[in-house]
């Protein structure tokens, strides 16, 4: 018998290759999620159904576990994966604009899981993995909400992991690093919409560089879906999946140098980018 699935975020990126890994797969039953279901369409001729869901909006995911519950009598799997970066100065972003992202990034998560977990609890099974991130563990300047959003899912999904263990539930958290997806227009699109003071803009000039090449340089989906297949579908995955190089190293090397040489490090290098760039 196939298994059911939701899938946040299905429209674009790491949720619409997963999407069709598992479609390709044949073991699966996708419920593909987003507010763009025309860009969609592609995993509807798969044999997908496609919800038109936005994450901020309780009826929309309570919708979907109900429609899914009735067609397929349960839900054996969600993937908790729309987000967007929010770049910025912390004092510069707009309180509106930090609460949308918390809205999306964070409460559209919590916002799934209250709508798949009773179902998953009545169950005694379920697979639960969150697209978290490299900025989970660590921070940079210019993306310290974003940042802030992930450790947020890293401190919350520790504890669901404990907390439903016993009740036949898996939580895994997959962490890419940056990947070429549309997450770093979206990103800098927010960039730009930012009013910064003044005195940032030398800064915010010199991360915009920074992280223009740093995508520039960025792997595709592809190891992160695959992750997230393997998140879903292993008898017993791993409660984390680093997927990039970055996001098993960042990490590691940040918590092994003193604060001040991390700032630094990030410093110089941010600014040596924006210095390449004005050449
Ligand atoms: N790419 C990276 O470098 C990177 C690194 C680490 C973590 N991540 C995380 O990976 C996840 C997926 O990002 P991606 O890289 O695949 O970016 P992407 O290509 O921009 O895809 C983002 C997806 O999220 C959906 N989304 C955004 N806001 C939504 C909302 N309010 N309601 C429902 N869906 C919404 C979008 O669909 P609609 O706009 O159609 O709704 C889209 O399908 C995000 O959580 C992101 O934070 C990305």
């Amino acid at each position: 018998m196939k298994k059911a699935v939701l899938i946040t975020g299905a429209s674009a990126g790491f949720g619409k290759a997963t999407a069709h890994k598992l479609l390709d797969s044949g073991h699966w039953t996708v419920y593909a999620g987003a507010r763009r279901v025309e860009r969609m369409e592609d995993l509807g001729a798969k044999g997908a159904h496609v919800l038109k869901l936005d994450v901020t909006q309780d009826t929309d995911l309570q919708t979907a576990a109900n429609t899914m519950v009735e067609a397929e009598g349960r839900i054996d799997a969600l993937l908790a994966n729309a987000g967007y970066g929010s770049y910025g100065m912390i004092e510069s972003v707009p309180l509106e604009e930090i609460e949308y992202q918390y809205n999306v990034n964070v409460f559209g998560v919590a916002r799934c899981l209250k709508a798949v977990l009773p179902q998953m609890r009545k169950q005694r099974s379920g697979r639960i993995v969150i697209t978290e991130s490299i900025v989970s563990h660590i921070s940079t300047l210019g993306l310290g909400w974003y940042a802030s959003t992930k450790h947020a899912l890293r401190g919350m999904s520790i504890a669901l992991r404990q907390e439903v263990r016993d009740l036949g539930i898996e939580v895994v958290a997959v962490e890419p690093g940056g990947v070429d997806t549309d997450f770093d227009e979206v990103a800098f699109e927010r960039l730009k919409a930012v009013e910064h003071p003044r005195d940032y803009q030398r800064l915010v000039d010199d991360f915009y560089a920074y992280m223009v090449n740093a995508y520039s340089k960025a792997p595709g989906p592809e190891s992160t879906a695959e992750a997230m297949v393997k998140a879903l579908t292993a008898d017993k995955p791993r409660f984390v999946y680093k997927t990039t190089a970055d996001a098993k190293l960042g990490p590691a090397v940040v918590g092994m140098v003193p604060d001040a040489t991390y700032d630094k490090m990030i410093l110089s290098a941010v600014r040596k980018a924006g210095e390449k760039a004005r050449k």
